[in-house]
This record gives structure tokens, C-alpha cells and sequence, in this order.
């Protein structure tokens, strides 16, 4: 255990009283229990390699800095699309002034034993065209100077989709300077040990270029496929100026992509026709992106039959730059959906089973409660591309439509069942299917500006106060939740490996308190399938 670690333990010995911690039995069916199993396997099997397990949590920069205009900033594409009232009429224009905030945040996030931290750098804080912006990338060192101070490793994202407006995903000539905004932040941040390129490929070139709902707004049947391909050519741009001028002085670091999908589950699984459609549908959605980088170089076959004539082509000099451009596989996992054979190619996708629904509805439309897609999703991934190292780098859930009350927003155990029954199902799949996860970051830190739905939807495992101009934080339960089970998880996983008890705070790890504080919480709601009307 390092000696970070042991402090932490020590804190919170202090606040919350110890005991020793056990390496748990195999038959240990707790979220803690498991999740040590799992890691301890990890380890094992020298999937970690030296590495502990990363536990982090997440923002992005654009939905929580603020500081808009501020130390030399250019707008982006996201300015514009809120300025232009497109998101709810919210803007980030504020956010939650993380650019200010972000000491205290990293406080919070620390007595929350977290161990990284997943930002965003804003592409139009550090770069004015191909011109540097000393204010900004200054900003960057003092957050990972901070970071560092209290032992937080940051994972850093270039891209999660603040597009200086100068630029459009349309246009190949976007790829060198993305080039040369990655060198800059490489040589600026030597101590980062994680990179990602870009967030979420899908999103950004589906929802910005194809139904126009995310910034730029562009409606279009076929621009969403060129924004795709220009943003692979530009992550392996990335990757490769990593290569070529960082990766020999820096062995320990990782640079990789992250991608997003839904879990997509044949409506009728005994229906060959469903199955089929489940499988075009995942390579689509995750193999239009993970095949050219995790498999061959290039999209899968049923991508180029799909969109056919439509469909970019790569040349072989492309194909080679992008295949293996990720030392390890980035998802971002939050849902599953059906897709239904029956229908017409576009009206296939369902959430009604039999006229169920499959799985609790929350504050987003687009995201029900399924933890078993996690799992499926996981094994998935392994068994398709095989990748040495999965980083879950997002997985949440938004409340704030039903209620708007803070008190309701802060006693937040809903949350905290989302977090143990996903947290369930990926440490079975680590232990059962041998999956090779190696971290795990939750999204996200702190409420925040949820792109389209403005401030409607929250995330956090922090409340926000949005009606306060301060706009002060407040723990949640599932932010405790974290708190107490990374450091019983890691003092288990250590007296596994070591074979000695260690010493542990142990409240509030407990699985069965949470439910119980709950149902004490709403006069007798039932942990299993009580009504979860907060959770919208
Ligand atoms: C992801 C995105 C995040 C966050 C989250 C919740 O797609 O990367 O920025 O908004 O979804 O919707």
C-alpha cells in the first residue's frame, strides 16, 4: 500500500473509527466483497501490471469552468450553440465556476478518496488558432500542480467537445492543428500519466452533425460519417505525435481514445433476425470507432454494406496510423436499449419488453437503469477486441426533474444503488469473464451544465446550488458512498495480497447501512423496486 493510501486510512480512522479488514471469502457476495475479489484477480493475473486500481471521478471542461471569456479564451462551438439559446437557454458561461473553485473542489474530492481525476482541457483556453495561450495552459499546470499536491493523478481528455469555432469536424484541416494542440498540452503536462484523445466520437458527430441537437447543430444524413472519420484521422494524429516525440521519455504513461455505447439487446433473443440487428447495431454504434483503432484499421464490413456508396474510405497509410493508436480501451457506459427487428430500420430501437420497461426511467430520457448491460457490455469488448486494459472513464445517473429540492437531491440513495448494482456487475464480469478492467471513474464530481438539458439534469455526486451566485457544493450520499468503500476496498484488496488484516475505516462501507438508511430516509421505500420516482 502506498503511503498515500495508508494516510487516507489514518484520516479516516480518525473521523470514523476502524476495524481490521479482511480479505474477503469467494462466497462474499457484497459490492465491497466482490469488488476486492475482482481487483485482487486483476492483480493476479498481472492485468494491473504495478498499478492499483484507478478509482476516479470525472467533469469536462466546458460543463463546469466557466470563466468563458476570461485569461485569453476563444469561444467555441459550444458558446455559440448556448448563446444562441439552443441549450435550454443555459450556457456555460458560468458553469460551476470551476475555473475558480477547482482548490476547494480538489479538496472534495480528496476527502472523498478518490484516487484520479478525469478533466477536460478547453481546447480555446490554450490555443488561439495555432497560437498559444500562456494564460491558459498555465491554468492546466496549476490544476495538475494541485492535483498532484494531494496525491490525485489526473486523467486528462483533450477533446470533450468544446470545438474552437474556428474549426468543424467536416473539415479534414482540422487534424493538424489538433496535432499540434496535443503536442503543446504532451510538453506542457509531463507528469500526466493518462491522456485521452477525444470523448465520444458518436456523440459529438451523431448529435452535432447528424440530428443537430449538440453544437454545431448541423442537420445531415451523411455529415455525421465525415465528422467520424476526420476525428479518427485527428486521434491518431494525436497518438502518433505521442509516439514519436514522448512516449521513450515517458514509458509509464497511456494515451487512448474513449468511446460510448449503449448496450444494444436484441428485443427477442430467440428471434434470429433481433440478434442479427443487435450485432449491425453494435458495430455501428461502437464498431464504427473501436474497429479501425482496437481491430483491423478499418470500419466493419457491415458498416461500409450499410451506408454503402456513403460509407468514408481510409487509405492504407490511414488505416495503419489508426490500428492499435490506444494503449487501452476507454468506455463511457450508462444504458441499454432493444432493438427490434419488426420494425422499420430507424423506429427498431424500443425500452418496452412485453410492455416492460427495461430498466427504471431516470431525469434522462435517453438513460434507464440496466445494470446488466454493464456486464454484457464488458465481456463484450473482450471478447471481440481483446484489449489489454478497459478504463471505464464515465458511468452516472441524473436526477433533478422529479425534485428540485435540495435536500431530496443531497439524500440521493438511488444513486447509490445505481453505483453498487453497476459496481456488481463489473466486478463479476472481472472475476467470471476474466474481463481486464483496470479503473473505474464515476461521472460525475459536481451537477453540472449537461449540454443540451442545461442544468435540468444533474449527475453529481456533489450537489450544486445553482441558485446561490457562490454556488456552493454539497456532498451526497453517493459522494459518502465512494468515500467509505474505495479505502475498505483497497485495505481488503491489500490484506488479500499480503495475508495480514490491515486496518480500515469501516463505516458507511457497509452495504446493508445504505439500504437501511434509505428506508428509514423514505418512510419505508423498498430498497428492490421501491418507487424511485426521485431518481427522474
Ligand atoms: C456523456 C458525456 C458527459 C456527460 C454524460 C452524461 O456522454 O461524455 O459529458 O454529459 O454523458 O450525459
Amino acid at each position: 500500500m502506498t503511503l498515500s493510501a495508508l494516510r487516507v486510512i489514518a484520516v479516516s480512522c480518525l473521523l470514523l473509527g476502524c476495524a481490521l479488514a479482511q480479505c474477503p471469502s469467494g462466497d462474499d457476495s457484497s459490492v465491497q466483497g466482490l469488488l476486492t475479489q475482482a481487483i485482487s484477480k486483476a492483480k493476479a493475473d498481472g492485468v494491473l501490471g504495478d498499478k492499483d486500481f484507478i478509482w476516479g471521478t470525472a467533469t469536462a471542461a466546458y460543463q463546469v469552468e466557466g470563466a468563458w471569456n476570461e485569461g485569453g479564451r476563444v469561444p467555441s462551438l459550444w458558446d455559440n450553440f448556448a448563446h444562441e439559446g439552443k441549450a435550454s437557454n443555459d450556457t456555460g458561461d458560468v458553469a460551476v465556476d470551476f475555473y475558480h473553485k477547482y482548490p476547494e473542489d480538489i479538496q472534495m474530492m480528496k476527502q472523498l478518496n478518490f484516487t484520479h481525476f478525469r478533466y477536460s482541457i478547453s481546447w480555446p483556453r490554450v490555443m488561439n488558432g495555432l497560437q498559444r495561450n500562456e494564460e491558459g495552459i498555465q491554468f492546466y499546470k496549476d490544476l495538475t500542480a494541485e492535483l498532484l499536491k494531494n496525491n490525485i493523478e489526473p486523467v486528462v481528455t483533450l477533446f470533450h467537445w468544446d470545438l474552437p469555432d474556428i474549426y468543424d469536424w467536416r473539415n479534414e484541416s482540422l487534424v493538424e492543428p489538433f496535432g499540434q494542440y496535443a503536442d503543446i498540452m504532451f510538453e506542457a503536462l509531463p507528469d500526466v500519466k493518462y491522456w485521452l484523445t477525444l470523448n465520444e466520437p458518436w456523440v459529438f458527430c451523431k448529435l452535432g452533425y447528424q440530428w443537430g441537437v449538440y453544437a454545431p447543430g448541423v442537420v445531415s444524413e451523411t455529415d455525421f460519417l465525415t465528422c467520424g472519420h476526420n476525428a479518427l484521422k485527428a486521434h491518431a494524429k494525436a497518438y502518433s505525435v505521442w509516439k514519436t516525440k514522448y512516449q521513450a521519455s515517458r514509458p509509464d504513461t497511456k494515451v487512448g481514445i474513449t468511446l460510448n455505447a449503449d448496450w444494444r439487446a436484441a428485443l427477442d433473443p430467440t428471434n434470429p433476425d433481433d440478434v442479427a440487428l443487435s450485432s449491425k447495431e453494435m458495430d455501428l454504434v461502437l464498431g464504427w470507432f473501436a474497429e479501425p483503432v482496437y481491430g483491423s484499421g478499418d470500419y466493419p464490413q457491415s458498416l461500409k454494406e450499410h451506408f454503402a456508396a456513403d460509407a468514408p474510405v481510409f487509405t492504407e497509410e490511414e488505416k495503419a496510423s489508426i490500428k492499435g493508436s490506444s494503449d487501452f480501451f476507454g468506455l463511457n457506459f450508462y444504458t441499454a436499449i432493444y432493438v427490434d427487428s419488426t420494425k422499420p430500420y430507424g423506429q427498431h430501437e424500443t425500452v418496452h419488453r412485453n410492455g416492460e420497461l427495461i430498466g427504471e426511467e431516470t431525469a434522462s430520457e435517453w438513460l434507464h437503469i440496466v445494470p446488466w448491460g454493464f456486464s454484457t457490455m464488458l465481456k463484450y469488448i473482450k471478447n471481440v477486441w481483446n484489449p489489454p486494459s478497459i478504463i471505464v472513464t464515465e458511468n452516472g445517473v441524473s436526477d433533478g426533474r422529479a425534485s428540485t429540492d435540495k435536500e431530496t437531491l443531497v439524500n440521493d440513495y438511488g444513486r447509490v444503488k445505481f453505483y453498487q448494482d453497476y459496481l456488481t456487475e463489473m466486478a463479476k464480469a472481472m472475476i467470471e469473464d476474466d474481463v481486464p478492467v483496470t479503473g473505474y471513474i464515476a461521472w460525475s464530481l459536481l451537477d453540472n451544465f449537461e449540454w443540451s438539458q442545461g442544468y435540468a439534469e444533474r449527475f453529481g455526486l456533489t450537489h450544486v446550488d445553482f441558485d446561490d451566485p457562490a454556488l456552493p457544493r454539497t456532498v451526497k450520499k453517493s459522494g459518502e458512498y465512494f468515500g467509505s468503500l474505495i479505502p475498505n476496498v483497497t485495505a481488503q484488496v491489500e490484506a488479500c495480497s499480503t495475508g495480514n488484516d490491515s486496518t480500515v475505516a469501516t463505516q458507511g462501507g457497509d452495504q446493508q447501512q445504505w439500504q437501511d438508511d434509505w428506508q428509514q430516509q423514505d418512510g419505508g421505500d423498498n430498497w428492490e423496486g421501491g418507487d424511485q420516482q426521485w431518481l427522474r
